[in-house]
């Protein structure tokens, strides 16, 4: 089976057993909260500094979970929504969101529609399986922003993942690899998004603020249980994820970025 179908075929289990969920597409409701208020605390930034609510693309929304919180966060901001899977999709329209418009679109592709002030990637670029398709993908983002848009990307990095099986390794642990329908990004790839014209800019969190709570879930908590299953929700993960400073180390594959781009 070719990557792509394998991708669909899970997206499509996804929409049948999860529907609208918020665990829809990640089941970690702390990572799906963080990245959620992530994208707030960007949207108001943007509005401190510019004065005006941006126009904002999810791209690759899923089901429209993080376009409804927007929604909420944002009742007067115009949200456009493209995904892939036909059956997200009809998931996202069915919650009739008010001014979010929403289409069938391949990230790979150029996108019709321009002149976006905010882009939102939430797990997405790392779901295409060659280095050339995750390129494509940047290049079309840049293509579809205005001027000095904003790009929030949320995706995960190998690096990063290398970084957190060699503290899992140390404890005797066993490695965790990446889902199969997921292929990290490569930390040269900001070269490449800093050739196209994306600039880095300073962003509300830390690009590396899930860090502990990664250790935490994924190497302290199956130390003290015999089966070593990590556990996500436990209070002793929640104790010590509100107790110790968020952002420490580079244990987190998935990190937060803002680039602005310049044209
Ligand atoms: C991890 S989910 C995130 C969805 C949504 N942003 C959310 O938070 O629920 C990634 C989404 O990207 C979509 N996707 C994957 N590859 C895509 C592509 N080539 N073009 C458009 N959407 C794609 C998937 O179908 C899936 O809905």
């Amino acid at each position: 089976m070719s990557k792509d179908l394998y991708v669909q075929n899970h997206y499509n289990k996804i929409a049948k057993n999860y529907g609208l969920r918020s665990d829809s597409t990640l089941r970690d409701p702390f990572i799906r909260e963080v990245e959620v208020d992530f994208i707030v605390a960007n949207i108001f930034e943007f509005v401190a500094k510019n004065g005006y609510f941006p126009k904002v693309l999810d791209a690759g929304c899923g089901n429209g979970y993080t376009l409804s919180c927007l929604r909420e966060a944002f009742p007067e901001m115009p949200l456009v929504g493209f995904e892939y899977n036909r059956e997200l999709l009809k998931l996202a329209k069915s919650r009739n969101l008010a001014n979010c418009k929403l289409f069938e679109h391949d990230i790979r592709l150029p996108f019709k529609e321009g002149d976006f002030d905010i882009i939102i990637t939430e797990r997405v670029i790392v779901n295409l399986h060659s280095r050339k398709q995750q390129l494509s993908a940047f290049k079309n983002i840049f293509g579809a922003l205005n001027k000095t848009g904003w790009y929030i990307l949320i995706e995960s990095f190998q690096a990063s993942m290398d970084e957190l099986n060699i503290l899992i390794q140390e404890n005797s642990q066993e490695r965790i690899y990446p889902s199969q329908h997921n292929f990290y990004l490569k930390l040269g790839v900001w070269h490449k998004m800093l050739k196209l014209g994306f600039k880095q800019i300073e962003a509300p969190l830390e690009e590396n603020f899930l860090s502990t709570y990664f250790v935490l879930t994924r190497v302290f908590h199956p130390m003290l249980h015999s089966k070593g299953e990590k556990r996500i929700n436990s209070r002793l993960v929640k104790f010590f994820t509100q107790g110790l400073a968020p952002a420490t180390g580079d244990f987190s594959p998935i990190k937060l970025q803002v680039f602005q781009v310049e044209k």
